[in-house]
C-alpha cells in the first residue's frame, strides 16, 4: 500500500541505489586527470554511507510537481556533495575534531588534514560543475532555470546559510545556552540545505510559484526537525547506528536543543515542527503522501 513503512523502506532503498549510481557516474565524469589521492579521499567520503537524505527530498519534490527524478539529479547529486563537503570539514581537528564519520575513521584520519581539507574543496566545486552543466539535464530545462537553482544553492550553502551557521556554532562553544542563537544556528547551518534541496530539485522540474512557497515552508520545518533530531541523538542516540561520537556536544559546550531545554521538551519541540511541516503540505494533498511519511519517519529516529 502506497505509504506505508515497508513500501517506504523499500522505495528509499531505491532512491539511494539510483543516487549513489548517479554520484558515481558524476565522479568518473569530471575526474580526468586528478591526482589519484585526491579522487581517493573524496570518493572515501563520498561512497561511506549517508542517509542521502537531502538528493531523496530533491527528487521527491521534483515528482511531487510533475517532473521526473532524472531532471532533478544533477543538483540532487550537487547537494550531496556539498553536504559531504561539509561533513569532511565539520569533522577536523580545528572544528568538531572528530574521528568517526559515516561508520567509519573520518576524512583526515585517514588521508590527513591538509588532503581533507582538499577534499572537501573539491566536493565543493565539483557540485557546481555537475549543476551548471547543462549537458545533465534534460534538454526542455532551460538554462536561466538552471542558473536560479545554482543561486538558491549557493546561498543557502555559504554565508548566509550553512557557512555562517558554522561560524556561530563554533563561535558559541561554551557560552550560555540561549534560545534564540540555537535557533539561529540551526536554521542556518541545517535547514537551509534540507529546505533548498527540495527547493531546486521542484525548480529544475517546473514547480510554480505556489509549489516553491509550499516547499518553502515545509523544508524550514522539516530542515529543523532533523537538526532537533541530530541533537537529540547526538545526546542520547547509539554510536554504533549513527556511524557517528555519542555525547561530544555536551564535552564541546555546544548550543543544542537539548543544552537548551532538555531531551524531553526537544522531543516535543520536534513533534511540533514535524506537525507544522506535514500542515505546510496541505496545498498538495494526497499526493504529498512520501514527503509527509519523510517527516513521521524522521520523528522515528527519536521515539
Ligand atoms: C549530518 O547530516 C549533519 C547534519 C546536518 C545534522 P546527515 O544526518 O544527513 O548525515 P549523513 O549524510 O546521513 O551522513
Ligand atoms: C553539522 O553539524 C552541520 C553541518 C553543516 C556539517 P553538527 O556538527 O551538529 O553535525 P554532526 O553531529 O557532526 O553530524
Ligand atoms: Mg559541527
Ligand atoms: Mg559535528
Amino acid at each position: 500500500m502506497p505509504g506505508n513503512r515497508v513500501e517506504l523502506d523499500q522505495h528509499l532503498r531505491e532512491m539511494k541505489e539510483k543516487i549513489e549510481a548517479s554520484l558515481r557516474g558524476f565522479i568518473e565524469k569530471y575526474s580526468q586527470g586528478v591526482p589519484s589521492k585526491l579522487k581517493e579521499a573524496v570518493e572515501y567520503s563520498l561512497f561511506a554511507g549517508g542517509k542521502r537524505i537531502r538528493p531523496i527530498l530533491a527528487l521527491e519534490a521534483a515528482e511531487l510537481v510533475g517532473g521526473v527524478h532524472e531532471t532533478a539529479m544533477p543538483v540532487a547529486c550537487g547537494i550531496e556533495m556539498i553536504h559531504t563537503y561539509s561533513l569532511i570539514h565539520d569533522d577536523l581537528p580545528a572544528m568538531d575534531d572528530d574521528d568517526l564519520r559515516r561508520g567509519v575513521p573520518t576524512n583526515h584520519k585517514v588521508f590527513g588534514e591538509a588532503i581533507a581539507i582538499l577534499a572537501g574543496d573539491a566536493l565543493l566545486t565539483l557540485a557546481f560543475n555537475v549543476m551548471s552543466d547543462l549537458d545533465n539535464y534534460p534538454e526542455d530545462v532551460s538554462p536561466s532555470t538552471v542558473l536560479q537553482a545554482l543561486a538558491l544553492v549557493a546561498k543557502a550553502a555559504g554565508w548566509s546559510g550553512m557557512v555562517g551557521g558554522q561560524v556561530v556554532d563554533i563561535e558559541m562553544e561554551g557560552a550560555e545556552p540561549s534560545a534564540c542563537v540555537v535557533e539561529e544556528i540551526h536554521t542556518n547551518k541545517t535547514a537551509k540545505m534540507i529546505q533548498v534541496s527540495l527547493l531546486a530539485g521542484a525548480l529544475v522540474a517546473g514547480a510554480s510559484q505556489e509549489e516553491m512557497g509550499t516547499l518553502e515552508r515545509y523544508g524550514m520545518s522539516l530542515g529543523l526537525t532533523f537538526q532537533v533530531v541530530d541533537d537529540i541523538l547526538g545526546a542520547i542516540g547509539d554510536e554504533k547506528s549513527l556511524g557517528k561520537p555519542v555525547g561530544k556536544d555536551i564535552q564541546r559546550g555546544k548550543m543544542t536543543y537539548p543544552a537548551v531545554w532538555g531531551v524531553e521538551e526537544s522531543k516535543r519541540r520536534a513533534e511540533e515542527l514535524t506537525d507544522e511541516a506535514c500542515k505546510a503540505l496541505i496545498p498538495f494533498g494526497d499526493r504529498a503522501y512520501r514527503l509527509r511519511a519523510l517527516s513521521k519517519m524522521l520523528l522515528e529516529r527519536v521515539s
